[in-house]
């Protein structure tokens, strides 16, 4: 991190020593933090006139964590562990005062602390799962000493994180602040001596360490790794805590750490969180730029996405319109909206008080006129420009002054349908991924005169919504689906020559994809393209077969593969096998046997070569940009770090030499390498550095 002014304070409520750690912005354990707190405990510890000490952070919240920029730098004393062994030796009490996110390596120490005093909005848990890593400062046994194996286990598999409240009912923390957290931290401190409770550790203790169900709970917990390491290390380190001795189990969770993190996968994983931050900042943004405020939304167009996106609006508490030509339609999409609601409830993933909420902030409109209310109106009609530049000339009349006008779409130019307003400046592409409500992608169009504070509402609005945006350029098909088209070529031409749909997939998702392109094009629907090249003139030769046979995907129960009724499982399919088959031999291509290898280097350096030309344009600012967008719009491997990440650790040089090679044999010169691969190859640099 940046900031090197992180500072320690020692401060005294009566006969409590308060030690207030200030290392914005989020308080990350790093060196000097480390340091200072240990200097600190140890002149609280020296003071014979402190009776018990409280560990708290100023800022907007407690430690989140070891200093994720810190890893694979050689270490520097005190290590988390030393300073968490200094805490435990502790002969007085010690409370830790958890607000805001008390994570990672911040939990763990809270976790050594003899008490904890949490606020009401705290939130607490393990995500290092989540950086390829397993927590390494002695959560994994600690955590299971506490609130037994299973429930540990969950945490620190999922490192999703618990509320206040559910950490008092588990025993995590010992109380609720009501007023001030550090006064009761300090008043907590004071009973505790008052009373003489017992200075117990979580280390001393093996009450909850029963190890049935254990093994159940690890396999449930591991079903779908696709092939990420760290679950699996998660899992051997709190089964240590079972089977081992504490020492020893601290000894074997630390050398599981020190192996992830100096793995391949967590290093992708760490990329990806850091370019996730730096995808949401845009460069010659000028500093300060204030996002528009946003009270209310429409949404025009109730169909797939246009449904989608106002539930989006209405998780987050925005209320929203939602418009439509007509009331039979707007019922349909409304209608929709609330079966999905419904099916979330029925899982269980939300409660029914909540949905009711929610779908009370979703008006439903027709006609235009009822975008006038709203700060940010988002277009979600039909993909065809002169409707979208009517809709748009139309919003131009009815929506308020400084609104935010975005539109949905997938490939029009965002420049051409901001011209239909005399407002350009505030018009921007908020490009989401079907299902809207589910993926968390946003791919913001920055139009050419689209205004810096039109972009940081964008940005601003995706955080609100909980997406996790990319800024780019206006081309066709933007980011993602502009390389996506590479690989839909190579993937058809990859049947013809001789590989099977279920082939291809099964290389696919053993490279990590949860999905291939075969059951991704099912999943949305052949007939939709389909129709596209036929309004172009254009031709797929074995889609465009398979649709003539009625093969529309899923919602026909049969597409590139066949699906049982209500079943998303694809299923090899003779018929379709047929006609790949006739497509060769019409074309004279002599079928020949494809290996795992060159499906996925004819699929995914395609789409990396198509990256690069994105990268020279200026379409994307960064390659970490475009990696954001593959892992958060299409489940590319977090543990692969994304297309451009991957093109890196493999070498360029490597990347260009095969696009060569399968240029030449193809004789498709797009195959070529970019000429951005060509220079940087030249330079003996990657995309990154
Ligand atoms: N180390 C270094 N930098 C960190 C960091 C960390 N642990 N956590 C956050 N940051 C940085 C971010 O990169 C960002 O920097 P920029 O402003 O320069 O982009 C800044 O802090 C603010 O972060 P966010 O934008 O993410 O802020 P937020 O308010 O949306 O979220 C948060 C806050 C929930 C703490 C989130 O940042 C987060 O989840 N952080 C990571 C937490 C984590 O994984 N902790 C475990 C670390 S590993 C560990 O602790 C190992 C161990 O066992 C010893
Ligand atoms: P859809 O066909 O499901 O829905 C479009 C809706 O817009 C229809 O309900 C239609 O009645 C309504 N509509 C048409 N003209 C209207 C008008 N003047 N006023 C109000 N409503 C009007 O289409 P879908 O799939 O939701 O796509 C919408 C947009 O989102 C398109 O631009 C598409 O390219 C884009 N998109 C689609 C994705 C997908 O996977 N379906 C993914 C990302 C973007």
């Amino acid at each position: 991190m940046g900031n090197i002014n992180a500072s320690i304070d020692l401060r005294r409520d009566g006969r409590i020593a308060i030690v207030i750690a200030d290392n914005p912005p989020v308080n990350a354990l790093k060196h000097e933090v480390r340091s200072g707190l240990s200097q600190a405990l140890r002149q609280a510890g020296d003071d014979a006139s402190v009776e018990a000490v409280v560990i708290a952070c100023a800022g907007r919240t407690f430690f989140a964590g070891a200093d994720i920029s810190e890893f694979g730098q050689p270490p520097q004393a005190p290590s988390l562990g030393e300073v968490i062994a200094q805490i435990e030796a502790m002969p007085k009490p010690v409370v830790a005062a958890l607000h805001g996110t008390a994570l990672g390596g911040g939990f763990e120490l809270a976790l050594a602390c003899h008490f904890r005093v949490a606020a009401s909005a705290a939130r607490m848990g393990l995500p290092e799962v989540k950086l390829g890593l397993l927590p390494g400062a002695g959560g994994t046994q600690r955590l299971p000493r506490l609130i037994g194996p299973e429930k540990a286990l969950r945490m620190i598999v999922t490192g999703e994180p618990l509320g206040a409240a559910q950490a008092l009912a588990d025993g995590i923390v010992d109380e609720i602040a009501a007023g001030d957290l550090n006064t009761a931290a300090a008043a907590f401190g004071r009973r505790a001596v008052a009373e003489r409770r017992p200075l117990r550790l979580i280390r001393d203790r093996d009450d909850k360490l029963i190890g049935e169900g254990f093994a159940d709970a690890a396999a449930t917990l591991t079903q779908r790794l696709r092939g990420r390491e760290a679950p699996a290390a998660c899992v051997e380190a709190v089964r240590n805590a079972i089977v081992l001795p504490f020492e020893e189990g601290l000894r074997r969770e630390s050398e599981l750490f020190q192996k992830l993190v100096a793995g391949d996968q967590s290093k992708a994983q760490r990329h990806v969180f850091f370019a996730e931050r730096e995808a949401a900042k845009v460069p010659g943004m000028p500093e300060g730029t204030k996002p528009r405020p946003i009270a209310r939304a429409a949404v025009i167009g109730a169909g797939t996405m246009g449904g989608g996106i106002a539930m989006c609006f209405a998780n987050a508490g925005i209320p929203v319109t939602l418009i439509e030509t007509g009331d039979d339609l707007l019922h349909k999409g409304l209608d929709r909206i609330v079966a999905n609601y419904r099916a979330t409830v029925a899982r269980g993933g939300l409660g029914p008080d909540e949905m009711e909420r929610r779908i009370g902030l979703i008006a439903g409109a027709v006609g235009l006129d009822a975008a006038a209310e709203a700060e940010i109106v988002i277009e979600a009609v039909f993909e065809d420009m002169n409707l979208k530049r009517r809709v748009f000339a139309e919003l131009d009349r009815v929506a308020k002054p400084g609104a935010l006008l975005a539109t949905n779409t997938s490939t029009l130019d965002v420049d051409a349908i901001a011209g239909a307003t005399s407002r350009p400046q505030d018009v921007v592409g908020t490009h989401f991924f079907s299902p809207a409500n589910v993926m968390r992608l946003l791919e913001i169009v920055r139009g050419a005169e689209s205004a810096p504070d039109a972009l940081a509402t964008a940005l601003a609005l995706a955080r609100r919504l909980g997406k996790v945006p990319a800024v780019v350029g206006v081309c066709y098909g933007f980011v993602g689906n502009r390389m996506l088209a590479r690989r839909s070529v190579e993937a058809e031409r990859l049947l013809l020559e001789g590989a099977l749909p279920h082939e291809v997939e099964a290389a696919l998702v053993e490279f990590g994809l949860p999905m291939g392109p075969f059951a991704m094009m099912d999943l949305a629907g052949l007939d939709v393209g389909w129709l596209i090249r036929k309004s172009r003139g254009e031709h797929a030769v074995i889609e465009d077969a398979l649709c003539e046979a009625g093969h529309f995907g899923q919602k026909t129960g049969k597409g590139y593969f066949r699906y049982q009724a209500g079943s998303r499982a694809p299923i090899p399919d003779p018929e379709v096998e047929r006609i790949i088959l006739d497509a060769s031999a019409e074309l004279g291509i002599a079928r020949r046997k494809i290996e795992p290898t060159e499906i996925v280097e004819r699929t995914i350096f395609p789409m990396i070569n198509e990256g690069a030309r994105i990268l020279d344009e200026g379409i994307a600012a960064r390659p970490g940009d475009i990696d954001v967008i593959w892992v958060y719009g299409y489940g590319w491997p977090v543990w692969r770090g994304g297309p451009m990440y991957y093109a890196d650790r493999i070498g360029l040089e490597q990347v260009r030499d095969r696009l060569s090679f399968y240029a030449g044999r193809s004789g498709d010169d797009s195959l070529r390498p970019a000429a951005l691969i060509t220079r940087l190859v030249a330079e003996g640099r990657g995309f990154a550095v």
